[in-house]
């Protein structure tokens, strides 16, 4: 991991891993690409491509001289829901060209699965790594499929692409940009402002989740990892805590006792209804040794103060 580049940068991981990255190999190592410009106060080159443009990632990749490609770009789950034409083009037509690229060359990938390609006959509790695969949404269909294209890479043409199935991320830097886990973000940001949260998803409603902090490390793990220790090249499951939006509630209330959480329930709410409420990583954890750091109190505890900062100075 000497040059990097990072789609999909101005994204609610690519933001945090850039910046993470850039700390340990230097920000002239670092290369942004996004649709949008740069988001402040950013300090690596940024280019503004589509993923879909092979030729121009080509050309990025030449002009740099990449050799490590984290692909984040993609259209989350909620709003895949409302563009499933788009979600289809950008997220396999993303994946793969970025495969092409690395084929026949020594640039490792690693793209990011979810815990979406789990649908409505999966078992939710501890949910093997292999298991019953069914996604209904067209999300969780491109992860599923994109986890077969990695694993079909990496036999055929010996593309070392590296991957794991996130769970519902918790950051407070960047916003998430419409998935169904954003709850677990906006309901701090509504704590601070108005002391209210109104959650599209029910009280009772429990999905894997997991702080900024053990994901981007996450990521740089995997990539660090021997080559034999990646032992699977369609994904990885991977974890830290579950919890109902009730107890992320009550947790939120133990530092802000005024704190109220109502309940409007929308379409994601069947989203959330098909993924596991807790899963499975043990493979992760004994083929490269994945460890998580945070779970609901301190992550609690450190968005509520991030945010407080962020928000009032
Ligand atoms: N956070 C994603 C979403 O909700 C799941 O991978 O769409």
């Amino acid at each position: 991991m000497k040059k990097i580049l990072i789609t999909g940068a101005n994204g609610q991981i690519g933001s945090e891993l850039a910046e993470n990255l850039g700390e340990q190999i230097g920000m002239k190592n670092i290369v942004g690409l996004d649709l949008r410009p740069a988001l402040p106060p950013y300090k690596h080159a940024h280019e503004i491509v589509d993923v879909t443009q092979k030729e121009a990632i080509r050309h990025i990749i030449e002009k740099y001289e990449i050799d490590t490609i984290f692909h984040l770009a993609s259209l989350l789950s909620a709003v895949g829901e409302k563009n499933p034409d788009q979600a289809w083009t950008v997220n396999m037509g993303g994946l793969k060209n970025v495969l092409d690229l690395a084929r026949g060359t020594k640039i490792k990938v690693f793209w990011p699965s979810s815990i979406a390609v789990f649908g409505p006959n999966s078992p939710k509790q501890n949910t093997p790594q292999n298991t019953i695969l069914d996604p209904n949404t067209m999300y969780g269909i491109t992860k599923r499929a994109g986890e077969l294209l990695c694993q079909y890479y990496f036999d055929k043409f010996d593309v070392d692409v590296r991957s794991v199935r996130y769970p519902g991320i918790i950051s407070y830097k960047t916003e998430p940009g419409g998935g169904t886990t954003d709850y677990a973000v906006e309901i701090f940001y509504e704590a601070i402002k108005n002391r209210v949260y109104t959650c599209f998803v029910g009280p009772e409603t429990r999905l894997p989740m997991m702080y900024m902090d053990d994901a981007v490390r996450s990521a740089i793990e995997i990539m660090q990892a021997d080559r034999e220790a990646v032992k699977l090249r369609t994904s990885y499951n991977l974890t830290a805590v579950s919890f109902s939006v009730a107890e992320m509630a009550a947790e939120i209330q133990k530092h802000m006792p005024e704190f109220k959480c109502n309940y409007k329930p929308d379409f994601r709410q069947e989203i959330a209804n098909s993924w596991p409420q807790d899963i499975d990583d043990s493979s992760a954890r004994e083929h490269w040794s994945w460890r998580h750091k945070y779970d609901l109190g301190s992550i609690t505890q450190d968005m509520l103060a991030k945010l407080e900062k962020k928000i009032h100075g």
